[in-house]
């Protein structure tokens, strides 16, 4: 894992120095080539002569952005050229990205900030549950509730502009080094935790940038090596190119990103690799094409840091704003100049580059920024950010920054006890043999690992380490913690309340090499608690899917001897699970990142105040073999354009390559139990589109999101569901679909395409209801190129897991095909 950090970090080192370079559109000739046929696939897409996407479509403001759009057209009328340039081009300042002031026109910049679950660069800031903890929740209201929290948190701070929320990586491999901080691997789940994120951070008032657009699915050679000559760098290797066929494109990469614009994100972050053969920001088929003519995208695209690659064709190619700015190892090198900046002026003046584009742009800026009243009473920069930022020191500043925020302002507010409830929510339970959880007022507590405890070396990490609970991986998505509680602790003081004992050992390598009865001498605990963790962080892919610092033999040397056994992980992601089928490891708990709170959520759960209710956003396999679409790493050749990553398994990631391919796995998606049971009653099926349902869509005009005809509902699904058990409890009724036969190949066995989580009292009877919009039915058409509904009979499939689905009931959208079996 090191060595990939450090070949994946050498190739930020330096770019070449701005010069005629900059103005090299020889990327855009390779685009002819760009979208590529998958090697060794007969499936005839467009994207094997797709001609590039150009010019890139201006904002009209269509989807209620209208009267915005005329504010920035008005306010990019008073601009110079000068400041044209300036208005899409970072500059280094207090925030992790900046754009600089015009008080003439009482402008007083834009201020961006990582990341998806904190406000990273500030202090008195809250830490939140990461992506892959929000995603098991598999709740619409609490995806909503943390965006909102962490919205309030950036504008209190002065942040216009949250670099969040991820959904690129989606999770094609479980290696990659950067799942935790996106959702799900499916795409129906992380597009519903996507539009309510996005919700969430724009109705408090703050730019969301879904990102990273798109098929950033590892982080390993995710940017071009260069040859250090002097102060200017020669390109080696150019960055990993994920090829990624036109249907697999749209019905999974593609997906969240159609929720996100749907749901009106500001911004949309362009992802540092090459995506067909042509670099993902100043791809015109991705950019211009998919984004912002069939997306219908009204806001701007700005840049991931140091993914530009060029200017006019990045310009052309559809890129709005250039982050960092500056060229160098992740744009850092602020005097080597800029693709854009003073380019741009040049582009202009010489004719190079038309204003309009320019113009645009800028409109696009500044529509999501008038609409959401950023111009108005906006707090002012913390100027403590200014101190904390590594990115951009104060020595590197070259402009003034209107820092007028209180300094170190408290923006916390009451949301620990939010984060606490939401960690709960995401707690999933895996087995629970012997009713062992909840936990009964236990004599004796024996606690083990050195996840258990509180952290040794700070509270920012951006590397591993070896004590101490984890609650975020590293990079760009951690955030600064003001407090933790950790297991341990919130172990003591609830234990406390019944006079339990509580011991504990924290040392993996002792634990794992001693006779644990030394260590609980002389009586043997009622309970031993054993906590894990597995790291991972950006630039680096995850070497193993084993826990770390030999968990697996910690939990063999615990098990050995303790016959209650209860395994709690805090990973971020999946893991395999060696000891699952220990008999004496009675529980397994998957607690992934759960922010501050960590230890109080996990307690909540432990002793039954709180139903686990997290279910697995992804599939846990009996070994690492099982799973699919590894990363690229076995690449020995160095040719220039000889990183390739090829999507070949098309839509069979996760459940759907298990499903398709029947393989028995270890706690298949969706899973996770409670303390309750719970049992379906009868499906009702409305249909609320009439008779004529067609094929495919009405062409309506694009909105964000679209031809809104996609997103129309077409059937009502309900189903009674009844708390089947003595203790009120919460579940997650999932429904599943499988297209006709008359589907093209490739086509999953089962997708996702809605959820319900209820919480009903011993006994008590609620209603699941899923909305079946014509998108969830519907397959891209390669050679129509347009979404499709198969004619025929699908099944739905309700239950409660991917592999538990008791009811199912068919369903003839579009009549004219053969009959399917149940
Ligand atoms: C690079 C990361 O890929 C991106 O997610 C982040 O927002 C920027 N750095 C800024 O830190």
């Amino acid at each position: 894992m090191r060595n990939s950090l450090v070949l994946a970090l050498s190739g930020l080192v330096l770019a070449p120095a701005v010069s005629a370079q900059a103005y090299d559109s020889g990327d855009r000739d390779r685009e002819d080539f760009s979208w590529v046929q998958p090697k060794n696939t007969t499936i005839l897409g467009p994207y094997g002569h797709v001609p590039p996407v150009y010019p890139s479509p201006n904002a009209t403001g269509v989807g209620g952005w209208e009267d915005a759009l005329q504010k920035a057209r008005d306010f990019v009328a008073q601009l110079t050229l000068e400041e044209k340039a300036d208005m899409v081009t970072g500059q280094p300042g207090p925030c992790v990205g900046n754009i600089v002031a015009i008080p003439r026109l009482g402008f007083n910049g834009i201020c961006l900030h990582d990341g998806p679950l904190a406000i990273r660069v500030a202090d008195y800031a809250s830490v939140f549950m990461a992506g892959v903890s929000a995603a098991s929740t598999w709740d619409r209201e609490i995806l909503y509730q943390r965006g909102l929290a962490m919205g309030r948190e950036f504008k209190a701070k002065g942040a216009h502009v949250a670099l969040s929320p991820v959904c690129g990586p989606l999770g094609r491999s479980a290696y990659s080094g950067r799942n935790w901080e996106g959702f799900s691997p499916d795409p129906y789940l992380t597009g519903v935790a996507m539009e309510e994120t996005i919700l969430g951070h724009q109705d408090a008032g703050v730019q969301a940038t879904p990102k990273h657009f798109i098929g950033n699915e590892q982080e390993i050679m995710r940017n071009p090596t260069w040859k250090t000559n002097g102060t200017v760098g020669e390109k080696v290797q150019e960055a990993i190119s994920s090829n990624i066929d036109d249907r697999t494109m749209h019905e999974l990469y593609l997906w969240p990103f159609a929720n996100a614009i749907h749901a009106r994100a500001a911004s949309v972050m362009c992802s540092y690799q090459r995506l067909n053969g042509t670099y993902a920001c100043e791809n015109s088929k991705a950019v211009n094409g998919l984004l912002k003519e069939e997306l219908g995208f009204q806001g701007y695209v700005m840049s991931d840091w140091g993914s530009t690659h060029s200017g006019v064709s990045s310009i052309e190619g559809g890129l709005d704003m250039n982050m960092p700015g500056g060229l160098g190892g992740y744009g850092m090198n602020w005097k080597a100049g800029s693709f854009f900046g003073g380019n741009i002026t040049r582009a202009v003046n010489n004719g190079t580059v038309p204003v309009e584009r320019v113009d645009d742009m800028i409109i696009r800026i500044m529509t999501p920024y008038y609409w959401l009243g950023q111009d108005k009473d906006f707090p002012g920069i913390d100027p403590s950010t200014g101190d904390l930022n590594t990115f951009s020191p104060r020595s590197t500043w070259v402009r003034e920054f209107n820092m007028t925020g209180e300094r170190s302002v408290d923006v916390r507010g009451d949301h620990g006890a939010l984060i606490r409830k939401h960690g709960a929510a995401a707690t999933i339970l895996l087995k629970n043999e012997n009713k062992t959880l909840p936990l009964k007022a236990p004599k004796s507590i024996a606690v083990f690992g050195n996840d258990a405890g509180q952290i040794t070396e700070g509270f920012y990490n951006q590397d591993e380490y070896e004590f101490g609970t984890l609650v975020a991986g590293g990079g760009s998505g951690t955030g600064r913690l003001t407090y933790l509680v950790d297991p341990l602790t919130a172990i003591n003081a609830r234990a406390a309340q019944d006079g339990s004992l509580v011991q504990q050992w924290l040392n993996n390598t002792l634990i794992a090499k001693t006779d644990v009865r030394t260590l609980w001498l002389p009586t043997p605990p009622d309970v031993c608690l054993v906590f894990l963790k597995t790291w991972a962080e950006e630039a680096a892919d995850r070497a193993s899917l084993h826990v770390d610092y030999d968990g697996d033999d910690v939990v063999d040397s615990v098990a050995r001897y303790c016959s209650n056994t209860v395994v709690v992980t805090h990973s971020s992601g999946i893991n395999v699970m060696p000891w699952a089928n220990h008999p004496n490891v009675t529980a397994i708990i998957a607690a992934h990142f759960p922010g501050q709170e960590s230890g109080n959520s996990l307690v909540d759960v432990l002793y039954g105040d709180v139903d686990p209710s997290g279910r697995l956003p992804y599939t846990i396999a009996h070994n690492a073999s099982d799973y699919n679409a590894p990363i690229v790493t076995d690449i020995q050749t160095d040719g220039f354009y000889d990183w390739q990553s090829w999507f070949d398994e098309k839509l069979e990631i996760d459940y759907r390559y298990f499903d398709a391919n029947n393989i028995s796995v270890l706690y298949e998606f969706g899973f996770g139990l409670s303390y309750s049971t719970f049992e379906l009653g009868e499906i009702n099926v409305e249909n609320v589109a009439g008779s004529n349902i067609t094929s495919r869509p009405e062409h309506l005009p694009v909105q964000p999101g679209g031809n809104p005809a996609l997103w129309e509902t077409l059937y009502n699904v309900s189903i009674p569901v009844t708390n089947t058990g003595d203790v009120d409890g919460t579940t997650v009724a999932q429904l599943y679909i499988t297209l006709p036969d008359s589907a093209p190949e490739g086509t999953p066995v089962r997708q996702l395409r809605g959820f319900d989580k209820l919480s009903l009292a011993a006994g008590q009877t609620g209603v699941a209801n899923f909305e079946l919009m014509r998108r969830d039915l519907s397959y891209w058409d390669v050679n129509a190129q347009d979404w499709v509904i198969p004619k025929g009979e699908f099944v739905l499939s309700v239950g409660f897991s991917s592999r538990d689905l008791p009811v199912t009931t068919t369903l003839t959208p579009v009549k004219g095909c053969t009959k399917r079996k149940l």
